[in-house]
């Protein structure tokens, strides 16, 4: 097996739990109307021969989820199934080493990697490798909307080449012994949905659990996700199916799971700047009781960890990746606006530090900002 290139190994920031439980069910209305359903939701969820303690998954996210994300936000939700950023399989093919987007920690764990392309072979072989790396399942992208992705055949192109599609997971799961999934989108566009028959005809193929971003390829990132059509694709299959789309809040995951009777929700832009979503959402399926929400303060300690962090694994390029990243810890509190600004192109690590830290003394007595408060923020 390829291995990575040496890398320098430094140190890495264990990310402190620093929250106390309260019980705010009331706020919710939640605990006393769905106690049947939180009891069920917090039970394990099989996927094939793998067992999940976790129904809330984070999704992966292309120039996001790196090591470093994933570190945090396992420190809130150490039994969640997160993931890498997708990786190409016909790019991993030609390399003589691993990328570092395949990464992982060596007690990572519950962890997918990712994978996309249009070639059986390539992928089959792509799988292995991940299996190699430790994936305890793999993951095929069958929802990247981007053009570059989708023009070579991959991503949701693969919606409109449904006999590709089939192959690729029955190829894939013949050639590893970890389940294979599939995370998808509704249909190419409003005149081509059809999820239904295409998720079941994935089951058929083999693969073992799906997730649905409930939104066309033509709606991008925009519109309300249709959860409707995620309840529909639930009660045509057998194995588990994951909702996706517009999970910003515990409030939204439990609308969503109460509408959909879906297995599980993953989040995605929710994490965005805020790394606790995956912790909270499990957190209160698990309890019935809603973790107080960080404050600005704890969101900005939040940031300066992601930020020192991302330098000591990538250096210089984890300094230019770290920008975005603060940008989306600035929301909603005095000051932010300003400080994304300077943050946006921030020059070093010290004056990162810096700034954040000014921040969080001009911030320390200000109220919380419940997350559901942000939605359609990014
Ligand atoms: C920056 C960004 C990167 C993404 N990268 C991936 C990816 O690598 N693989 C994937 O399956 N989906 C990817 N997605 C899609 C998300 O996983 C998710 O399906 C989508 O954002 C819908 O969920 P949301 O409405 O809660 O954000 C990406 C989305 C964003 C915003």
């Amino acid at each position: 097996m390829p291995k990575f290139q040496p890398f320098l190994k430094r140190r890495m920031p264990k990310f402190a739990i620093n929250f106390c439980v309260a019980n705010v069910s009331s706020d919710l209305g939640l605990k006393s109307s769905h106690s049947s359903l939180l009891t069920s939701w917090s039970q394990p969820l099989n996927v094939g021969s793998l067992t999940l303690q976790s129904r809330v998954f984070q999704s992966p996210l292309s120039g996001v989820t790196d090591l470093v994300f994933r570190r945090l936000v396992r420190s809130y939700a150490p039994q969640s199934m997160l993931y890498t950023e997708m990786v190409s399989a016909t790019e991993l093919h030609h390399l003589r080493h691993l990328p570092q987007v395949m990464e992982i920690d060596p007690d990572e764990t519950p962890i997918s990697i990712q994978l996309f392309d249009c070639r059986p072979d390539f992928m089959a072989e792509a799988a292995q490798k991940a299996v190699a790396q430790g994936a305890q399942t793999v993951d095929i992208n069958m929802g990247c909307p981007v053009n570059k992705i989708t023009k070579k055949g991959g991503g949701s192109s693969l919606l409109r080449q449904p006999e590709i599609a089939m192959a690729i997971v029955s190829t894939v799961a013949a050639a590893v012994d970890v389940p294979v999934t599939v995370k998808t989108r509704l249909g190419w566009d409003d005149q081509e949905i059809q999820i239904v028959e295409f998720a079941q005809r994935l089951q058929d193929a083999g693969a073992q659990m799906l997730t649905l971003h409930a939104r066309t390829r033509a709606q991008g990132y925009n519109g309300a996700a249709r959860w409707d059509w995620i309840g529909q694709v639930k009660q045509a299959l057998s194995i588990p199916v994951i909702a996706n789309g517009d999970i910003f809040s515990v409030e939204a995951a439990i609308t969503c799971l109460e509408q959909t009777g879906a297995d599980g929700v993953m989040c995605s832009r929710g994490s965005l700047g805020y790394p606790f979503l995956v912790g909270e959402i499990e957190h209160y399926l698990r309890t019935g009781e809603k973790r107080p929400v960080p404050t600005i303060a704890e969101r900005l300690t939040c940031a300066q960890d992601h930020l020192q962090a991302l330098w000591d694994y990538k250096g210089q390029r984890g300094l230019y990746q770290a920008r975005k990243h603060l940008t989306w810890y600035c929301k909603d509190f005095p000051g932010a606006a300003t400080l994304r600004e300077q943050l946006s192109r921030v020059e070093s690590v010290a004056a990162g530090h810096a700034l954040l830290a000014q921040a969080i003394n001009a911030n320390l007595s200000s109220p919380d900002i419940d997350p559901g408060l942000m939605v359609g923020k990014y």
